[in-house]
């Protein structure tokens, strides 16, 4: 950030990939789920009008239709926007699910260069390498089961032909991010909220390394039958004593919990959206904080 920057900035700044961002982002992968392009087009320009200057997506997010999305509402893209992907998964078209894992190094290649195209830029920001160990999602079998090095070595090497700007890792154990330490990871991006809080361990590790640490599901998902940020009885009672929004108060959480947190909520609406940026701006005191953790 220099002094001259007045843009406004929900949640204060933060770092990624060594650039200066709002610590409230914008997940995209909801605007899948639009039949036209106006209401995910009208979502993303309010959300860069708000300050949101990063946006998380990947191509298989409806096989290119977001990235399409948000080069049709966005490009050509504000110098500030950090524009974050990630590969590990492929379009599965005509498939029981629409997408299929795609792990093995060639993979991974084919999917930075279909993101490039999608969203029409020479180089990937941040790509994230998702991994298919564990749950949430479909689990590596077979011939995608590939050993981690193999793929960071894959997007090292993007890297230094410049397509990448920077690697981070999603859906990893803290002693696989131990172990990609000295490929240089800038973020991991885990599911967590204040209804998920298992991958605490990999918080810790990114506190200790500086590395950005972004939650997915942060609300807890849009899944059906799966357990919501909103529903807790806790997050309901802080959010009537204060004055906010039950969303509001699951995101403010995940902010104030752990400095090195950036967000990225999804939503296809943009009252949700106006909401979601609030967030960035209420402060919840201690009583709410032991309350809620
Ligand atoms: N790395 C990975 O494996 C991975 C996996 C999943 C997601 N992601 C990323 O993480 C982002 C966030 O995850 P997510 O979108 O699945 O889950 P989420 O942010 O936890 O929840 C999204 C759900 O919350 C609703 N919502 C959002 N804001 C709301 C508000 N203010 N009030 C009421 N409801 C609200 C949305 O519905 P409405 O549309 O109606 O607002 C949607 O149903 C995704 O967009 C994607 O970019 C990454």
């Amino acid at each position: 950030m220099t002094t001259t920057d007045t843009r406004p900035h929900p949640g204060g700044f933060a770092t990624l990939a060594g650039r200066s961002v709002a610590r409230v982002g914008f997940g995209a992968m909801q605007l899948r789920w639009a039949d036209a392009d106006d209401e995910p087009v009208a979502v993303l320009r309010r959300a860069v009008e708000l300050g949101v200057d990063h946006l998380d997506t990947a191509e298989f997010y409806g096989d290119g239709t977001v990235n399409r999305r948000i080069r049709a509402a966005l490009a050509p893209y504000p110098e500030h926007l950090v524009l974050v992907t990630k590969v590990g998964a492929t379009a599965n078209p005509g498939g029981e699910i629409e997408l299929r894992l795609a792990q093995r190094p060639e993979e991974l290649r084919a999917e930075v260069e279909a993101n490039l195209t999608t969203l029409g830029v020479d180089r990937l920001d941040v790509v994230n390498l998702r991994r298919a160990d564990m749950p949430p999602g479909l689990i590596a079998e077979g011939d995608q089961v590939v050993d981690l090095d193999d793929q960071l070595a894959v997007l090292m090497g993007m890297r230094d032909e410049g397509t990448i700007g920077a690697i981070g890792l999603s859906n990893v154990s803290a002693d696989q991010l131990r172990r990609a330490l000295p490929a240089g990871i800038v973020c991991v991006q885990n599911a967590y909220s204040l209804v998920d809080r298992t991958t605490e361990p990999v918080l810790d590790l990114c506190r200790e390394h500086g590395i950005a640490r972004v939650p997915y599901f942060p609300l807890g998902s849009s899944w059906p039958g799966t357990p919501k940020v909103t529903d807790l009885p806790a997050v309901i009672s802080v959010a009537e004593r204060l004055g906010a929004t039950p969303s509001q108060v699951g995101l403010a959480w995940l902010l104030a919990h752990a400095p090195e947190t950036l967000l990225i909520p999804g939503t296809r609406s943009v009252a949700h959206l106006e909401e979601n940026v609030a967030a960035g701006g209420l402060l919840l005191d201690a009583e709410a904080m032991a309350e809620l953790s």
